[in-house]
């Protein structure tokens, strides 16, 4: 495996690449790597020709006053996993290569971005999308791999994909869970023995919305308020949202139907995790 540091070295190397007909398969992260990313890695591995994997820690989606300074950092372990997952490049820019002056262009995804982490974070959408065009227009012709974790980013990702013709298949792949379905996330580095504990009731308060969904409920406010009670029983956890939407427009059907997810967003001490889970209702056919 290459470490890349310059944009000129990265787009250089991908291009001869791609003339002698090789097939690029990228994993932007920001890091802290952990089987979640491995997964992603280790599906591109399979599926193209060269794997190229960023990282980098885009201040443009932090927030003032969240965890841009604290985000966790291990290039050394990072580069090991990276390898080990089967990686050829890892571009490793700086913030100076990135962003060598200030940035005013700038690409937001209107109405994905607004509610739930939108809601809550409100310029965080519009860095990510900015990175990821930028990191596209990089990278070139490509897959790209994203993790369901952050399903809404997913969504948006895609849509710009569509909207501004990136030459891009956007893959999403499953969230990797540990055994008690606490969905991996760099930010559980930030939990405390007993938070870490308080965790899981996240992933049963979403599969406790789901339950309900299989077993005829379609009021989105009832299952919205079943999460709810769920995670707020839990006196470590302190809810932000709970949400059932549709996957695609992010508008809350009502009654439910069709290609659901249900989303939440859960603060444990410092961490702040999100997760989601996915279920179809068929819509009610006439007459019954
Ligand atoms: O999901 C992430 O790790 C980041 O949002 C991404 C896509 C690498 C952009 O910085």
């Amino acid at each position: 495996m290459k470490t890349v540091a310059t944009i000129a070295e990265l787009r250089s190397r991908l291009d001869a690449d791609r003339a002698a007909g090789r097939t690029v398969g990228f994993v932007p992260t920001m890091g802290y790597l952990h089987d979640g990313h491995a997964s992603l890695m280790r599906q591109a591995r399979a599926e193209t020709d060269v794997v190229v994997a960023s990282i980098f820690v885009n201040p443009l989606q932090f927030g003032a006053g969240e965890d841009l300074d604290a985000y966790p950092r291990d290039l050394d372990r990072d580069t090991r996993l990276a390898e080990a997952a089967g990686v050829d490049l890892l571009f490793v820019p700086g913030a100076d290569e990135m962003y060598p002056e200030p940035v005013l262009t700038t690409v937001s995804v209107a109405q994905l971005s607004e509610p739930l982490e939108g809601a809550s974070r409100p310029t965080h959408f519009a860095g990510v999308a900015t990175v990821v065009a930028k990191l596209f227009a990089i990278v070139g012709p490509c897959r790209a791999y994203f993790g369901e974790k952050d399903f809404q980013q997913l969504a948006l990702v895609r849509r710009m994909v569509r909207d501004l013709s990136f030459p891009v298949d956007v893959v999403g792949c499953q969230t990797a869970r540990e055994l008690d379905g606490l969905a991996l996330s760099s930010r559980n580095t930030y939990l405390t023995r007993e938070e870490r504990e308080a965790a899981p009731v996240l992933y049963r308060a979403l599969r406790a919305g789901v339950a309900s969904i299989l077993a005829g409920e379609r009021d989105p406010a009832f299952v919205r308020s079943l999460m709810a009670q769920i995670i707020e029983a839990e006196p470590l956890a302190r809810l932000d949202y709970a949400e059932v939407v549709d996957a695609d427009s992010f508008r809350v059907p009502d009654p439910l139907a069709g290609n659901l997810r249900l989303l939440a967003a859960v603060r444990f001490g410092r961490a702040r995790l999100i997760d989601n889970v996915g279920v179809t209702v068929p819509a009610p056919t006439q007459g019954g």
